[in-house]
């Protein structure tokens, strides 16, 4: 323990900025903060409001574990702010205790495998009908023709939602998230702010209806009639829910997806191998799920806590990308390379702790039916070599712009 330091000193000593937004390839990210794990494995970044970085697998998991004991997760995100810029948690990621507890009872159902195993067959149907879209060319927008809009069907099949909404949906949850591909900053907040206002008034207008209909098997359902503290959750409470159940279940998913088919176009011989046998599939998903994992959680201290060996006060905040974690050697040999039957420790990609990943069963069966379906129907492709892939990093690390080669096939409907 370091306390006869003060946190100023511990601030000065531990010295290392971070910017958690670096316009770089997340590869590069990724051996950038090997680097830091190396020289420095827990470090502060003055940047912003500060934020400690934490950079070994044991380090952030003893920090996931400990939610609610010395650390709470709102706000998660690294400027200390939440992405709305408000003071109220988004649902249910940024509240904690009992509230959070009475929150996860209502959705932990609605995501349990048998559940989630009877979305099954109109998934895979969802999946080939996106496939049926641009099969027959020889060439695909892999976004927009299948990683944006499978999840999308997903989340819309679970809150019980037209699926006919799903263009409106996935360009809203887009924009959201992405804002306008190559658009200044004045233009990228302006289609931001629209896109919000638009998804809110739809969702509003879908409580609205469903208050007037009877109760259905369904997340939205479940979420009217739920009573948390004793009472039936508010119009903006919903919308939160409803909002962080779009963004959280698409972008995850898109991402993995997109990443795992840009190595899969590089590495040809593994895309095979994942079907080698029966029982290959399982075990490689779950090592393109660590070797992706998308998602960076923040959390903050509300009473003395160690970490790492230092001893931190209420009011300091920890960062820590999944992925960096997922790639420690000390954990993981050889831990940038995809080994498609590795035998491990398991992944943080879902987190770990109170918070972890409501969706989790959802989206290993999203990604079997995915990568099933992909497979059978393509079963080789290259990237199309007038497009390159691009890469971002944030509060959910991703690859746009993939567009896919192979030979054309049939349509099936
Ligand atoms: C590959 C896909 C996915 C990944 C990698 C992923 C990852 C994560 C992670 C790491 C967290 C915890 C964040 C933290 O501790 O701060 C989380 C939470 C959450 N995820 Fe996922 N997720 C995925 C898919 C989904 C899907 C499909 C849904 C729902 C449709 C979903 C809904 C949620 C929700 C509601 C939370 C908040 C849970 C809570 O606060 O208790 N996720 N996810």
């Amino acid at each position: 323990m370091t306390a006869e330091l003060t946190i100023d000193e511990l601030h000065e000593k531990y010295r290392l900025d971070y910017d958690p937004y670096h316009a770089v390839p997340i590869a590069q990210h990724l051996a950038e903060l090997a680097e830091r794990r190396q020289t420095m494995p827990v470090s502060y970044s003055a940047r912003g409001k500060g934020c400690w970085v934490l950079t070994r697998y044991d380090d952030i998991a003893s920090v996931l574990r400990r939610n609610n004991r010395g650390f709470i997760s709102f706000p998660n995100d690294p400027d200390g702010q939440n992405s709305q810029g408000s003071n109220d948690g988004m649902i249910p990621i940024e509240i904690d205790g009992d509230r959070h507890k009475q929150f996860r009872q209502l959705l932990d159902p609605y995501f349990s495998p048998q559940k989630v195993a009877e979305k099954e067959d109109t998934l895979r149907q969802w999946a080939n009908r996106l496939i049926d879209g641009w099969i027959e060319d020889g060439r695909c927008d892999f976004v927009n023709g299948f990683a944006l809009p499978f999840p999308g069907v997903t989340v819309l099949t679970i809150m019980g939602w037209p699926l006919e909404d799903l263009d409106l949906m996935n360009d809203w949850t887009s924009t959201l998230l992405h804002g306008k591909p190559g658009g200044s900053p004045e233009e990228q907040m302006a289609v931001r702010g629209q896109a919000h206002v638009d998804m809110r008034a739809y969702m509003l207008a879908m409580i609205e209806r469903r208050r007037g209909e009877a109760s259905r098997d369904d997340v939205t359902s479940g979420a009217l009639n739920v009573e948390i503290d004793g009472k039936r959750l508010t119009d903006n409470e919903l919308f939160d829910m409803f909002l962080l159940m779009m963004t959280a279940g698409l972008d995850t998913v898109q991402s993995v997806l997109c990443q795992s088919m840009v190595y899969l176009a590089r590495h040809p011989e593994q895309w095979d191998k994942m079907f080698e046998a029966p029982e290959s599939l399982e075990p490689a998903i779950e090592e393109l799920l660590r070797w992706c994992a998308p998602a960076v959680p923040t959390r903050n201290v509300v009473q003395d806590v160690e970490v790492a060996g230092l001893h931190l006060p209420p009011g300091e905040r920890v960062h820590f990308p999944l992925a960096v974690a997922n790639r420690d050697p000390a954990v993981y040999p050889d831990p940038d390379e995809v080994i498609l039957d590795r035998v491990a420790k398991p992944h943080l990609a879902f987190g770990l702790g109170t918070h972890r990943c409501v969706g989790l069963h959802l989206a290993r069966l999203e990604l079997k039916i995915a990568f099933t379906e992909l497979h059978r129907r393509m079963p080789t492709f290259r990237l199309a070599p007038d497009a390159e892939p691009h890469e971002h990093l944030g509060l959910a690390w991703g690859t746009d712009n993939v567009h896919l080669e192979f030979t054309p096939g049939s349509r099936e409907r």
